[in-house]
């Protein structure tokens, strides 16, 4: 009884293992990308704290960004229409230029978000 616990839980543990390291190469990237791009107004991990709104001087307010998970949630199966949106923001988003393969690692990223949170 005892050793079935025990080895059904070297199993279990043993399958988180696998899942964390399951990541795909281009979510990793995407990650470390959306760091560099995206993290000085959205919050793009887990770990990072929600950063100050973005000043829109058009209106005289304060935009705050949407967080990554926000985004994934919104964009669910509408992965144009994200890619859309970062390749031509609303103000106040600024527009930024990157390799394709940057974009197509940050979108898979952002669709992985809401599975690593
Ligand atoms: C200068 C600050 C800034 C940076 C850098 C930035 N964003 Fe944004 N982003 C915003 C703000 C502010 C909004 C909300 C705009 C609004 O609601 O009017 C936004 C909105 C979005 C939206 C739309 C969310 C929705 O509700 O439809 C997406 C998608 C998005 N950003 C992705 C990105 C990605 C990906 C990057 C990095 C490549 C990035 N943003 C970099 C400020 C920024």
């Amino acid at each position: 009884m005892t050793i079935k616990i025990l080895v059904s839980g070297a199993v279990l543990l043993l399958s988180a293992m696998q899942a964390a390291q399951a990541e795909p190469a281009e979510v990793a990237h995407g990650r470390q990308r959306a760091i560099e791009y995206c993290s000085g107004c959205h919050q793009v991990t887990h770990q990072q704290p929600q950063p100050a709104a973005v000043p829109n001087p058009d209106e005289m307010v304060q935009v705050a960004a949407p967080s990554f998970a926000a985004i994934s949630v919104k964009y669910k199966g509408h992965e144009k229409d994200l890619r859309a949106f970062i390749e031509a923001p609303l103000h106040p988003m600024k527009e930024q230029e990157f390799p394709d393969h940057d974009l197509d690692a940050i979108i898979a990223y952002i669709k992985a978000t809401k599975k690593n949170w």
